[in-house]
């Protein structure tokens, strides 16, 4: 089981959702619940695995992208190695591809945060990812097609993350995904849930 030492690592390092977003917590964000128990999680997750290149479907305002790279940073990986890909159609929150893009200009990193719908595209010409985290969108069938792109993005023994693991909207196209694949998943009890799939 790799969730017994990454709750061990999140006991032991002791890290806080606000701490890690810092000056970057929108306006919008200031009184909602999940930003309590969520993104130290990201952090620890990638203090873990230390990934250099990290693939995320559902970017919004970037938190969670930052907290995997300050987590991976944290764990020794240097600021060349690191290399952000991230999606978003801003259909939640106008203009949030460029607000995550000035978030990550801060960590110094090489990155490409793109506005493209996830809809309208059939496979991502990518490869080679440690990492890939799907939080775009949420419904069962949705989800199993996110995962699909993804999978093909991630190299052997890569990790992949999935947000809101816990909810019945996301938990089915992870399972179906998992059935079609040969894979598990393991469950990590952040606020949302998150699922990790080693590939
Ligand atoms: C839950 S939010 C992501 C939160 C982010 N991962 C974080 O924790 O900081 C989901 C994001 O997915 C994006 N999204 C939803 N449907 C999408 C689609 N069809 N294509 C691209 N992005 C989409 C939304 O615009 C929204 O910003």
């Amino acid at each position: 089981m790799i969730t017994h030492d990454i709750y061990k690592l999140h006991k032991e390092v002791n890290v806080y959702d606000y701490w890690i977003i810092g000056d970057d917590l929108q306006s919008c964000d200031k009184q909602v619940h999940w930003i309590y128990n969520n993104y130290s999680w990201y952090y620890i997750l990638a203090m873990y695995f230390k990934p250099c290149k990290i693939l995320e479907l559902g970017v919004r305002f970037g938190y969670s992208l930052k907290s995997m790279i300050l987590g991976s940073i944290a764990s020794g990986t240097t600021k060349e190695k690191i290399y952000a890909y991230g999606i978003d159609n801003d259909c939640e929150n106008l203009n949030c591809i460029n607000i995550a893009t000035n978030t990550l200009n801060k960590l110094e990193i090489n990155f490409n945060l793109l506005n493209i719908d996830l809809k309208n595209i059939p496979s991502l010409n990518l490869q080679n990812f440690d990492m890939a985290h799907v939080d775009a969108r949420h419904t069962p069938f949705e989800t199993y097609q996110d995962l699909q792109l993804v999978k093909n993005c991630i190299k052997d023994g890569g990790i992949i993350l999935i947000d809101d693991a816990r909810y019945n909207n996301v938990l089915p196209g992870i399972k179906w995904f998992c059935l079609d694949n040969n894979l598990d998943y393991e469950f990590i009890e952040s606020c949302q849930g998150i699922a990790i799939i080693k590939c």
